[in-house]
């Protein structure tokens, strides 16, 4: 029977909802009683149980339309994007395809039903010379996959719909299906006793995917619009975070080697010296990321780490 109360839940819709955020904020949202909530991503099944799914390809409009049409949503969460930073400089056309053709047609459909729209974008759209970064410092990606990720949020911008743009960077938590994060890659590859080479010259804010669901679940709430930098509370290289992962999971730090970016010999260039403040955020949504230390005991326990 249908309830007085079912008449005034929100409506969200989450598309990539397999990957490693958007996996995350469907186990949050499918917890969540005031809310009517449909996931979507590229597989054939959603990987988070008990939760109505369907398979979409943003790439192409009819089936956009048609999910979003049928389900009518309030709120639409978009984290799906071609996310192979090397790969998006030799697939071009599909990286433009997913990070910009699929956000214009997602942004086509939420203003057809006045959805509010939330976009997932990247630090990757600065250029790393003179990071950390507020959302007033000036654009300039590296990289074709920051140039895809600065041209999705244009267009968001000038789709006309109420919409929220977060950058964020370096996502790392308790995901459960799907390729490791990069704390779980760590630990497993220190167990096996391999030895990595991690860079010092890339210094960011690796943020707990958790703490950007909090974010994400206050610009909800709050129907926030306009632009916020969601990142972790330290800024550091990836090499010292790796130290910081050996310490607190009594790992052999010796494995863990020195490299600069340059000898990677990458297909695309990073942003070296990047990071977000996340100022803006704390004082209008209340944002407040978890302590370094005290997100790894949380997936330790989660995952079993
Ligand atoms: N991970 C990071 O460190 C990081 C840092 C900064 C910003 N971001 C941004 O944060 C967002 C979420 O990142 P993430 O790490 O959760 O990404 P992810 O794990 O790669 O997940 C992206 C999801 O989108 C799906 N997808 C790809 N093409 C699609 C299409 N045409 N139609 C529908 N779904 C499609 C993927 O499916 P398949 O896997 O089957 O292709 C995957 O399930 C992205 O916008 C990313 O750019 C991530």
């Amino acid at each position: 029977m249908i309830s007085p109360k079912d008449f005034i839940k929100k409506r969200i819709l989450i598309v990539g909802s397999n990957g490693m955020l958007g996996q995350r904020l469907t186990e949050y949202f499918l917890a969540k009683e005031e809310v009517e909530l449909l996931a979507s991503s590229a597989e054939d099944e959603s990987f988070i149980p008990g939760v109505a799914f369907r398979k979409i390809d943003i790439t192409h409009k009819e089936e956009v339309k048609k999910i979003i049409n049928d389900f009518y949503p309030d709120v639409i969460i978009n984290t799906a994007a071609y996310t192979n930073v090397d790969g998006c400089e030799s697939n071009r056309e599909l990286a433009w395809g997913v990070n910009v053709t699929g956000v214009a047609n997602l942004t086509h459909y939420a203003w057809a039903c006045d959805a509010h729209m939330i976009h997932i974008s990247s630090d990757y759209v600065f250029d790393g010379e003179n990071g950390p970064y507020t959302e007033n410092d000036m654009v300039h990606p590296v990289s074709y996959y920051g140039r895809t990720k600065l041209a999705s949020e244009n267009t968001l911008r000038g789709s006309g719909v109420f919409g929220t743009i977060i950058r964020t960077n370096v996502l790392y938590g308790p995901a459960k299906y799907g390729r490791p994060d990069f704390v779980k890659w760590v630990v497993n590859s220190l167990r096996e006793g391999k030895t990595i080479r991690i860079v010092t010259d890339q210094i960011n804010n690796p943020t707990y995917i958790d703490d950007l669901v909090s974010a994400i679940l206050r610009i909800v709430d709050y129907t926030k619009e306009g632009l916020y930098h969601i990142g972790g509370k330290e800024f550091l290289s990836r090499f010292d975070f790796t130290l910081r992962i050996a310490d607190f999971f009594g790992l052999d730090k010796n494995l863990i080697l020195p490299i600069k970016t340059a000898e990677l010999n990458q297909a695309a260039k990073r942003p070296l010296k990047s990071g977000l403040i996340t100022l803006k955020a704390e004082s209008e949504l209340g944002y407040s990321p978890r302590e370094i230390e005290e997100t790894f005991q949380l997936m330790k326990i989660e995952l079993n780490l």
